[in-house]
């Protein structure tokens, strides 16, 4: 599994360099459109890219074809788009950002976004979740719950998701159509657990090969999906966590990835007690077990990853394996904090997750100052009896532009997917942000730098400041 090749058929379809390519401006293609403001992104960690007046290019594909970050607003070519008729301008109260990369949803989980959030993880996965997952094998429910979800993810200016549905082949079926109809970019997975002692009897498979031939008929579905020859949304192997999973399980997962040459997903050294239990069943780390099956190469994405030791770490690089760090949903199962910026420091791939609904918030911004919260609790420490010289962690801060690099670039750099930048070969998966909106918190200042605008959105924005959302060059929401 540790290759390096793009999993994405998006990567794997778009076309080689178009012949026009260079002068777009003056030589139509058609279908091609562009778009022209304020944008930003963040290609290196640790710093952002401000593009003043970029004029984007998008072909008919949704794909940028080509991207100037400083185009006059009387430039002539600027002026032939407008002319006919396929220039989208953004005011100076707008900002362009990529799409935000959710690398951990449970879309079963959003009806009880919000309640049950005050017992332990493996308590609250038996008494809330487990029998809240189960009612998946209603299809009218799981239509109505994911239609909404999806539209909700979308609103909030997620434009590409990652998956968790239940153990019900039908049910997430449905989630895949309605990503693809919605427009959402997304990768679906079917949840696996089979293990007797960790799952209920109302909520299991009843063995690890109807679990794997179901797995493979998602698989086979998706791909198959009318309409999604592009590769808009995609299969994921989800085993649910180790300890929901038999050896036999874990074992025959991993084959069926490495043959399908999917993504692969799973919850990873959580908690205290998820991290204490994988140990004591296995005598093993939960990353060294997912390695033992296959299940952990460069497009394996891990959530939480709190209790990693040192040798998880260095396993998890060399196999390329990305990380979804859900700081909001850490902050109620986890007992710890995630040690980010040395895991950056390290080069591993990391992005965000919402955990929904172990996060309470679909808001990828919250996520992303939850993360910046967080390291600022970890760097000073918590505890007011001792001496700030010896409270916490010195160093361990991130600051707004790591974190919205980690809810853009990083996830599509976990993903291994052409998304997250304004880049040429890029997808085109952006929001627009607007300062004054009626029902919205953001207020930029004239005059003010693009980088502090970036610091406001980050730290203040929410669904209501975003006006305009596109997936692969479809615009999505509109307000
Ligand atoms: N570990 C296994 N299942 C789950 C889940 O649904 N949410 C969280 N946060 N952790 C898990
Ligand atoms: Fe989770």
């Amino acid at each position: 599994m540790a290759t390096a090749r793009r999993a994405d058929s998006l990567a794997r379809r778009a076309p080689a360099a178009h012949p026009l390519a260079g002068s777009a401006q003056e030589r139509p293609v058609p279908g091609d459109w562009a778009i022209w403001g304020r944008a930003v992104h963040a290609p290196v960690s640790g710093a952002v890219e401000v593009l003043p007046r970029a004029l984007m290019i998008v072909d008919a594909q949704g794909t940028i074809r080509e991207m100037r970050p400083d185009v006059s607003a009387h430039d002539q070519s600027l002026g032939s788009w407008r002319a006919r008729g396929r220039l989208t301008e953004l005011s100076p109260a707008q900002m362009l950002l990529p799409g935000m990369v959710d690398l951990h949803v449970h879309a079963p989980q959003f009806p009880q976004a919000g309640t049950a959030l005050d017992v332990p993880l493996e308590d609250w996965l038996q008494r809330s979740t487990f029998p809240l997952e189960s009612r998946y094998a209603d299809l009218d429910f799981a239509t109505e719950v994911y239609g909404q979800l999806v539209e909700t993810l979308l609103a909030h200016g997620t434009t590409t998701a990652l998956y968790f549905a239940t153990i019900h082949l039908p049910a997430t079926q449905r989630l895949a159509q309605i990503c693809l109809e919605r427009g959402q970019r997304a990768l679906v997975g079917r949840v696996a657990m089979d293990h007797p002692d960790q799952c209920p009897p109302f909520y299991r498979d009843p063995s690890a090969a109807q679990a794997i031939a179901d797995t493979r008929a998602l698989i086979d579905f998706i791909r198959a999906m009318p309409g999604n020859e592009a590769g808009l949304v995609c299969p994921v192997v989800t085993p649910r966590f180790v300890p929901a999973c038999t050896d036999a399980l874990l074992e025959g997962l991993g084959g069926l990835a490495r043959a399908c040459g999917c993504h692969v997903q799973t919850h990873c050294s959580e908690s205290d007690w998820e991290h204490a239990h994988v140990l004591a069943r296995t005598g093993l780390t939960d990353s060294a077990v997912l390695d033992r099956h296959g299940l952990l190469g460069r497009h394996s994405v891990l959530a939480h990853a709190n209790f990693l030791e040192p040798a998880d770490r260095a396993l998890i690089h060399r196999q390329g394996a990305g990380i979804a760090h859900c700081p909001l949903s850490n902050a109620f199962f986890a007992g710890a904090v995630l040690p980010l910026r040395e895991m950056l420091a390290e080069g591993l791939h990391i992005g965000l997750g919402s955990d929904i609904a172990g996060g309470p918030s679909a808001s990828l911004f919250a996520q992303a100052r939850m993360a910046v919260v967080a390291s600022r609790l970890r760097e000073t420490g918590t505890d007011s009896r001792k001496p700030a010289s010896t409270r916490g962690t010195p160093g361990a801060r991130i600051d707004f532009r790591t974190a919205f690099r980690l809810a853009t670039a990083g996830g599509g750099e976990v993903l291994d997917l052409p998304v997250g930048l304004f880049r040429p070969g890029y997808a085109f998966d952006a929001l627009v942000v607007e300062s004054g909106l009626p029902e919205g918190d953001l207020r930029f200042q004239p005059e003010e730098p693009a980088e502090t605008m970036l610091e406001k959105i980050v730290m203040t924005a929410g669904r209501a400041d975003i006006a305009r959302v596109w997936v692969a060059g479809r615009l999505v929401k509109s307000r």
